[in-house]
């Protein structure tokens, strides 16, 4: 839940570290800090606030140290201060970490140091960590030929919990050490000099070419070469990976903000993801997907897990593969599932889909089915990330680095992609009338287009925006597949404009929230499935009899009636009608954001991936 930078070579290290911190700013933003070896001694800057505090600390510019590691913090022990930001020493201060994740057993370690005669400074987790290297450096490892790197070893096999490190030491300013289990790192390779980041897009304007490090390996990154270990301290050679993301993805390119940009960037988004997976000629087609026809009918159900918006889209999939493929599905919240042991055997499908591939429930969740025999597909946005790597299968969106804490693209690219799988399958399967997938994917295809008319036609949504940004409460309604869309509408609602709302499948309204609407209160109605439009329209006069104001979505006819406003949106098939309907939702919450001054791309208390339980 934090983001790390590291930089070693010939150029000037701070830049580059404040530079990257500034892009996982939103992994966590409440303090930040970087250590770089100046002449032998480790020089450290840090403070509580966002990176352009760090970078107007006094000495900053005066670093000239090539070699350095960085932090951008999400607090989870200790409150943001300068002493519980990282990076953190050992008592000597020889040896300097920086950690993404948690230290579960971090109050024994503390304990057993301080036994030693270790002190400690900080609240936080991360500390036990350079004191126990250096406690290793000079009992156990005194007499090992790779000395630093077994003190890390050492001081990592104590460890119980989840982390990225980094590790420097004035005794060794020619390396850095690094570790991950659990907890997201990458390494850019360039000419002389190689980078570190918890993610790909932070570092993408330095090199294309990365290591992405599996848990339990070490790295020793020197400026011109970098040696890999097994958890056995075994070296090894290690693939490099290309990475064809072009350094632009991760800049603002001309917005306001990340989550205006990602919003335009669906068009794009879906057409990548659709690739040629997708077409009216042919079946569907994933080309590393080695899922047969014969595993299909074996399966008596389908789980989809995932957190968030990530379960809203898997919410829109149950609806797909229930009715093209026949096959029961349940989508929980990984939180959930991984602690009820739900009924799972090697006739259940688990699908795990996640934007970052590194929220810790999803994983967890994923590790579960496993052991109970069932198999396992990924859907994530980030190649090689931790879930990719743990599923049977993964097949991938392609939306490009999604930056804003609020998901918008992802989740778009994530419908489509269930959408081509649900298609992919009922096809294998026979399950379906070929008309009706014949003009599903025909809708598919349409999409970007549809979505490019809807993102230029926004001025009734910026307007609508002006005029309830002051509310205290909203409430979304929708029935069947529009439900989905209500919930997801509601939490980005929640996550940017921090205005309480709330989604209810309509018909469940007068079963107890309606006594929560009075007068003047702003209802979203959304209706897009022709089959309901009748009995969501009477849920709605239900809520307008007793005060409320109303926006609806729709693209279906929806006569004269009494309605507040009303936005248009272009006709699809209702399987695929929360990829339409969601923009005005997304923009709503953006404007709305943008009205009341907040931080649209950082909201309070929020971080990108939740990387910790
Ligand atoms: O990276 P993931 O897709 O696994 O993330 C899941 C959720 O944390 C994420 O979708 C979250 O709900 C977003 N902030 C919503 O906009």
């Amino acid at each position: 839940m934090c983001g790390i930078v590291g930089y070693i070579g010939n150029k000037k290290a701070s830049p580059i570290l404040l530079n990257g911190l500034s892009y996982l700013e939103y992994r966590g933003y409440d303090s930040a800090g970087i250590a770089v070896i100046e002449v032998n001694d480790i020089v450290v800057k840090k403070d509580k606030g966002r990176v352009k505090n760090l970078s107007s600390l006094n000495g900053i510019n005066e670093l000239k140290s090539s070699i350095g590691i960085a932090h951008t913090r999400w607090a989870t022990h200790g409150k943001p201060s300068m002493e519980n930001s990282h990076p953190h020493m050992d008592n000597s201060s020889t040896f300097c970490v920086v950690h993404n994740g948690i230290i579960e057993n971090y109050n024994e370690l503390k304990e057993f140091l301080i036994s030693k005669g270790y002190n400690f400074i900080s609240q936080t987790d991360t500390e036990v960590i350079p004191n126990l290297i250096h406690y290793h450096y000079y009992n156990k490892c005194k007499s090992s030929e790779n000395r630093f790197l077994c003190a890390v070893k050492s001081a990592i096999n104590d460890l119980v919990g989840s982390y990225a490190l980094e590790i420097i030491s004035n005794l060794y300013p020619d390396r850095i050490i690094v570790v991950r289990k659990d907890s997201p790192l990458v390494i850019g390779k360039s000419e002389n000099e190689n980078y570190i980041s918890s993610d790909i897009p932070a570092i993408l304007s330095y090199t294309k070419n990365f290591y992405l490090l599996d848990d339990n390996e070490f790295a020793v990154i020197y400026n011109d070469h970098i040696d890999f270990f097994d958890e056995n301290l075994c070296m090894h050679n290690k693939e490099i990976k290309n990475i064809e993301w072009s350094a632009s993805a991760a800049d603002k390119n001309g917005f306001e903000d990340y989550m205006l940009k990602e919003i335009y960037e669906q068009p794009q988004a879906i057409r990548e993801t659709i690739g040629t997976k997708l077409s009216n000629e042919t079946s569907c087609l994933f080309d590393d997907l080695k899922i047969s026809a014969d595993y299909l009918k074996t399966i008596n159900k389908i789980y989809i897990v995932a957190c968030g918006t990530a379960m809203h889209a898997g919410l829109v999939g149950k609806t797909l593969f229930e009715k093209l493929c026949k096959i029961q599905t349940e989508v929980d919240i990984a939180s959930e599932f991984r602690y009820r042991n739900p009924i799972i055997d090697d006739k259940t499908l688990c699908i795990y889909i996640s934007q970052s591939g590194e929220t810790a429930d999803t994983i967890a969740a994923l590790k579960l089915a496993k052991l109970n025999g069932a198999r396992t597909l990924a859907i994530s946005n980030v190649i090689g990330s931790s879930i990719t790597r743990e599923a049977d299968y993964t097949i991938y969106t392609h939306a490009g680095p999604e930056i804003a804490v609020a998901s918008t693209k992802a989740y778009t690219s994530q419908v489509v992609l269930i959408a081509i799988l649900a298609i992919f399958f009922a096809e294998l399967l026979g399950s379906c009338d070929k008309n009706i997938i014949s003009e599903l994917k025909s809708d598919i295809i349409e999409l970007p287009i549809k979505i490019e008319e809807l993102l230029n036609n926004v001025d009734k949504i910026k307007e609508f925006a002006k005029t309830v940004y002051t509310q205290k409460d909203m409430f979304f309604l929708g029935r069947g597949i529009d439900y989905c869309t209500a919930m997801e509408g509601s939490l980005k609602l929640k996550e940017i404009s921090y205005i309480h709302s709330e989604a209810y499948a309509s018909g469940e309204l007068k079963h107890g929230p309606i006594a929560l609407i009075e007068n003047g209160i702003i209802v979203i109605g959304i209706i897009t499935d022709s089959n309901l439009v009748e009995k969501s329209i009477s849920n709605l006069q239900e809520v307008i009899t007793r005060g409320a104001k109303t926006l609806i979505i729709t693209n279906q006819n929806i006569g004269n009636l009494n309605f507040d406003n009303v936005i248009n949106i272009p006709s699809t098939n209702a399987l695929i009608s929360p990829i339409l309907a969601i923009i005005p939702l997304q923009l709503l919450s953006y404007y709305i954001s943008k009205n009341k001054g907040l931080d649209v791309d950082k909201p309070r208390n929020l971080a990108k991936s939740v990387t910790v339980e």
